[in-house]
């Protein structure tokens, strides 16, 4: 949600700041914009929707000489998502760019305007430039007013500035929102430094960098980076996060959960033991329950992962989603493990939620995929997902890997209780494997869903329906769909048709039905004759054919409910992928969505 970049250096400014927004696109945006301050000279240009329409803006526009420049995807929050109210913003002789919401920006408009200051958009982040200015009309020095703005704000944010007043130097602040400040090389071998909202645009040009700290106010310039705190070398591997000869980012995504599944394991799990070395000095002994927080995709592993931790490691597990308990005074007690979990590492609602938590006492366990990330470090424990980058706004192996932790998670905690024997703990182990195995796609069982697909644009609405850890897998099949697709799809435990969703079942209803062989197959069974009884058209997703579905997709045998688990989780992502393809929508960032969300 939001991307911001910034640039100081000798390599041509425009495609540097283009280039990195492009790296950001994945958080979700709707406009974009650059300003570069070259020779004395702030040149702003701006654009609605993709960044191809930026690149139109300003394809006469180059400067190679030293200089500097910010650049900024937005994802609109205040006003509509116009040119006016794209970023940069600027005043007379400044330009900012901010991600985040600043919360008291109406009342330092309401008394900027009344000095005199106009303003043009309808946005938050206006305040910034016009107050700056206005402080700098009294300040001894830049960074002193740019200090006395942010001290004045309340919110959350990313900011870079520019100024003519101070050609050299971009000035930077930090709260809530992610910023990381880089240093590499220039075409001239010079040192150039970079700002970016997160690795990615970082990767290949930056060899060290500095994730900012929330608090941090400063100006960065050309020989000031190494003042910098806690500065670390930045590795990473551009060729990860292309396509791979893939279509979309989602698809390749998909593609490769099978080998990050692995990475997943990697040093976790061998064949008859469990060893998670993050949690050294965690004692299991002093915990009593499980508290799992998170958000969207991430919230649908945790009920997934609950499931495992009570069946697993006997440990009351209750799971919360992030922006509902961080208002409603949730009692907390000490002998509660708490434990977030986001792909990101960024979200507004599962951090603030960490640090309610924190403040109470509670000890607290990060699951994520993004080191360094805010929820990694204010965590006291992490466990890395390793999922590698993902691109696809739609989450699919960062979800994989989640719930692979939390199994793991759930199978070390019972090993640690001497609730696992070893022959179980050998067949766990073996479990996941197959697990892993089964998420390799099939071309054939691929080409199999992507023709069934197209039975499946034109219903009211979609029920993904599954019981027991099956009904965290249906909430998740039904989300991937209206994320992509815009169809609206529901999940439900199956259990609960009757008293209520059964009412909208006729044969526009598609129905999508997740029916394990081994877990209460009986039971799903007769839930889902319920609904064939009243003409809802059936996909079932099972090792044998059941008689009452329109379509079946087959899944293969197995004698465990985790590996049917793994290999459905992948049937629909691809359903939901080849839905959204047929209806001719861009998958990899659907309308309105944000990778990051970093504002509540
Ligand atoms: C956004 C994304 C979702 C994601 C959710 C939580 O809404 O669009 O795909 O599941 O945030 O993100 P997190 O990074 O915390 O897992």
């Amino acid at each position: 949600m939001c991307g911001i970049i910034g640039y100081i250096g000798n390599d041509e400014k425009k495609s540097i700041l283009i280039n990195g927004l492009r790296e950001l696109e994945y958080r979700g945006y709707d406009s974009a914009g650059i300003c570069v301050l070259e020779n004395g000279e702030l040149r702003n240009f701006k654009a609605v929707g993709k960044l191809v329409n930026l690149e139109r803006k300003c394809e006469d526009f180059f400067f190679n000489g030293f200089g500097l420049g910010i650049g900024h995807t937005r994802w609109a929050t205040h006003g509509k998502p116009t040119e006016v109210n794209a970023h940069p913003h600027f005043g007379h002789f400044s330009n900012v760019v901010h991600n985040g919401i600043i919360e008291n920006y109406q009342s330092i408009k309401e008394r900027l305007q009344t000095q005199g200051r106009t303003f043009l958009s309808q946005t938050d982040t206006e305040v910034i430039v016009h107050l700056f200015e206005s402080h700098l009309e009294t300040s001894t020095s830049v960074l002193e007013a740019f200090s006395q703005t942010i001290a004045e704000l309340k919110g959350a944010y990313a900011i870079l500035l520019i100024t003519q007043k101070s050609p050299n130097t971009i000035y930077y602040a930090k709260n809530g929102s992610p910023l990381i400040i880089g240093k590499g090389e220039d075409k001239l071998g010079k040192e150039a430094i970079y700002f970016a909202s997160s690795d990615a645009p970082l990767i290949g040009l930056a060899n060290e960098v500095c994730y900012l700290e929330d608090g941090a106010v400063g100006a960065c310039e050309v020989g000031g980076f190494h003042m910098l705190p806690k500065i670390k070398p930045l590795s990473g591997d551009k060729l990860s996060a292309q396509k791979d000869g893939f279509t979309f980012f989602m698809e390749k995504e998909i593609y490769e959960q099978h080998k990050v599944l692995l990475e997943t394991m990697m040093g976790r799990v061998s064949e008859d033991s469990f060893s998670l070395e993050e949690l050294n000095g965690l004692d299991f002994s002093e915990v009593e329950s499980i508290t799992l927080c998170a958000c969207g995709t991430s919230y649908h592993a945790a009920i997934a992962g609950s499931y495992l931790l009570e069946r697993i490691a006997k440990l009351k597990t209750k799971v919360e989603i992030a922006s509902e308990f961080r208002y409603r005074e949730p009692i907390l007690r000490q002998k509660e493990l708490f434990v977030v979990i986001s792909q990101s590492g960024e979200t507004a609602d599962t951090l603030e939620a960490l640090k309610l938590a924190k403040k109470a006492g509670l000890k607290t366990l990060g699951i994520c995929n993004v080191d360094n990330s805010s929820i990694v470090r204010q965590s006291d424990f992490g466990l890395l997902t390793r999922a590698g980058i993902e691109k696809g706004v739609a989450s699919t192996k960062a979800f994989a890997t989640q719930v692979m932790v939390l199994w793991i998670l759930a199978n070390f905690i019972a090993q640690k209780c001497g609730i696992l024997g070893k022959s179980e703990i050998q067949q766990q182990t073996k479990t996941m494997l197959e697990a892993v195995r089964t998420t390799k796609v099939d071309k054939k069982a691929h080409e199999h869903i992507k023709r069934l697909s197209r039975r499946y644009l034109h219903g009211h609405g979609f029920f993904f329906i599954g019981r027991d850890i099956f009904y965290p897998l249906a909430l998740e099949g039904a989300l991937k769909l209206k994320e992509i697709s815009y169809l609206h799809a529901e999940g439900y435990p199956s259990g609960e048709m009757k008293h209520g969703p059964i009412a909208l079942a006729d044969s526009r209803l598609f129905c999508v039905a997740l029916m394990p062989q081994n877990l209460l197959y009986d039971k799903i069974k007769s839930n889902v004759e319920e609904l064939s009884a009243r003409d809802a058209t059936l996909c079932a997703l099972s090792a044998e054919y059941y008689e009452g579905c329109d379509d079946w997709i087959k899944i293969p045998h197995t004698s465990h409910y985790m590996v049917e688990f793994f290999s459905m989780m992948v049937v629909l992502q691809i359903f939901a992928l080849e839905v959204a393809v047929r209806l001719g929508n861009d998958v990899d960032m659907p309308r309105n969505l944000a990778k990051s969300v970093t504002v509540e």
